[in-house]
């Protein structure tokens, strides 16, 4: 047995030729993917033989791979005081910090790995991640320039780019750089959902793919509320309350946040409301959401597929700032006219579009929707509507986004024809 075979073997002397030993095992658990074992080796190598760099390195490199950037910091620390010129080890510690979302100190040290000669495109795109982080999107395209040029099949790089270039409000540069992600692989549902918004003549997806809001909110959810609320003057859920307070009763038993994201609407439909639900595609929004305290019970679902199942019947059910992001409006409608009870209210804002057409999906790649679309769905589900309102939604660089507010009630038994229309 390996274990009795070990008890009996002597205990070797000398230090640096355990700590070798141990190194030496610990590199080869680590390449065939044994990353405890090599994580409790290189720990052992380092017993033996306290702060040698190449050790703290790849010990630090095993946690990375772990998933546990934070304990990868301190070794990598330690490691690059005593040996600066660690090129690799100034990797590692952008990889590390950038996972901790410390975006200026993840940069300098991916700046002192690539100044020390380090060669791997990855470094550059990682680069152009922090100073996407650090608003500084011109550089960011530079950087991934720089890992494009290094190599041409980088895929995720040319998505990253194209939706970059997309936001620099470069179409042409983006479309280029989404087609040829395209045609090295890319996820096609994704890349075509870009492509349709930067295309007039593309045909309009009814939605975007699911894992498209899932990605964008997941990565949004850390300092969403300060971005928007600050930096973008968004007013959704208080045009919307305001709403309610002058077009309806304004007291509800149990309200349904659509898209209720990290709970911006809750302190606004609090006074209104007994109880709030909620429920968002997004893990990383619902986090925050629950931190907050206020919802009963919140879902992670799709909107439509929520309200098609939810065996809870609402008097007020909200959504800001969501349909924006659901495309075509059948199915939302239809659930919400389901969910509701006889006599509820909902509400929601939308982009505005032209009254030319339903819908159309902008370069943002988010829906705008027109008065006419809503008024006419509405009608077919049974709701009265009652008022639709332009008022400004955020700012997208630096304009006011005009927006679409609606109010609709659900008849309730007895209404007649006394409901306003
Ligand atoms: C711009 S945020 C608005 C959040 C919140 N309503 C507010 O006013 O701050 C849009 C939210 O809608 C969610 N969302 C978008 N499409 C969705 C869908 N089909 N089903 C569920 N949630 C969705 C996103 O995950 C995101 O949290």
């Amino acid at each position: 047995m390996k274990g009795a075979a070990r008890m009996t073997e002597p205990l070797d002397p000398d230090p640096f030729e355990r700590a070798r030993k141990s190194f030496v095992a610990g590199i080869e658990a680590f390449e065939s993917g044994r990353l405890a074992e090599a994580e409790a080796l290189f720990l052992a190598s380092l017993e033996a033989l306290p702060g040698r760099p190449s050790t703290l390195v790849n010990l630090a490199a095993t946690r990375l791979n772990l998933g546990r950037p934070a304990e990868a910091v301190e070794p990598l620390r330690t490691a690059l005081a005593a040996q600066p010129d660690d090129a690799q080890g100034w990797h590692h510690l952008g990889v590390a910090l950038l996972e901790l979302k410390q975006h200026a100190p993840a940069l300098e040290a991916l700046d002192q790995a690539l100044a020390r000669g380090v060669q791997q495109p990855v470094a550059h795109y990682r680069r152009g991640l922090a100073l996407v982080a650090l608003e500084r999107p011109v550089e960011a395209a530079q950087a991934w320039e720089r890992a494009l040029a290094l190599d041409d099949r980088f895929v995720t790089a040319w998505v990253d780019l194209g939706s970059l270039m997309r936001d620099l409000g470069r179409p042409e540069q983006a479309l280029r750089c989404l087609e040829r992600a395209l045609a090295l692989g890319a996820d096609d549902l994704l890349i075509h959902f870009q492509l349709a918004g930067l295309k007039k003549t593309e045909h309009t997806p009814e939605a975007p793919p699911p894992a498209y809001v899932e990605q964008l909110f997941d990565s949004y959810a850390d300092g969403f509320d300060e971005h928007l609320v600050q930096a973008l003057g968004y007013c959704a859920p208080q045009v919307l309350a305001d709403g309610l307070r002058r077009l309806t009763p304004a007291r509800f038993r149990h309200a349904l946040d659509l898209g209720c994201g990290t709970g911006l609407c809750a302190p606004a439909l609090a006074p209104l409301t007994e109880r709030l639900d909620g429920v968002d595609l997004s893990a990383g929004m619902l986090e925050k959401a629950r931190a907050l305290g206020r919802y009963t019970h919140l879902a992670r679902a799709d909107v439509v597929a929520h309200l098609r199942q939810t065996p809870h019947r609402y008097d007020l059910i909200v959504a800001a700032d969501v349909f924006i992001y659901v495309g075509a409006l059948e199915g939302a409608l239809a659930g919400i006219a389901q969910t509701l009870t006889p006599g509820g209210v909902c509400c929601f804002s939308l982009e505005s579009c032209d009254e030319s057409q339903d819908y159309v999906l902008r370069q943002s790649l988010r829906y705008a929707h027109s008065g006419r679309y809503v008024q006419r769905l509405a009608q077919a589900n049974g709701l009265h509507l009652l008022a639709l309102e332009p008022h400004p939604l955020r700012r997208d660089a630096r304009e006011a986004v005009q927006g679409l507010y609606a109010w609709m009630r659900k008849p309730a038994a007895g209404d007649g024809q006394n409901v306003p229309g």
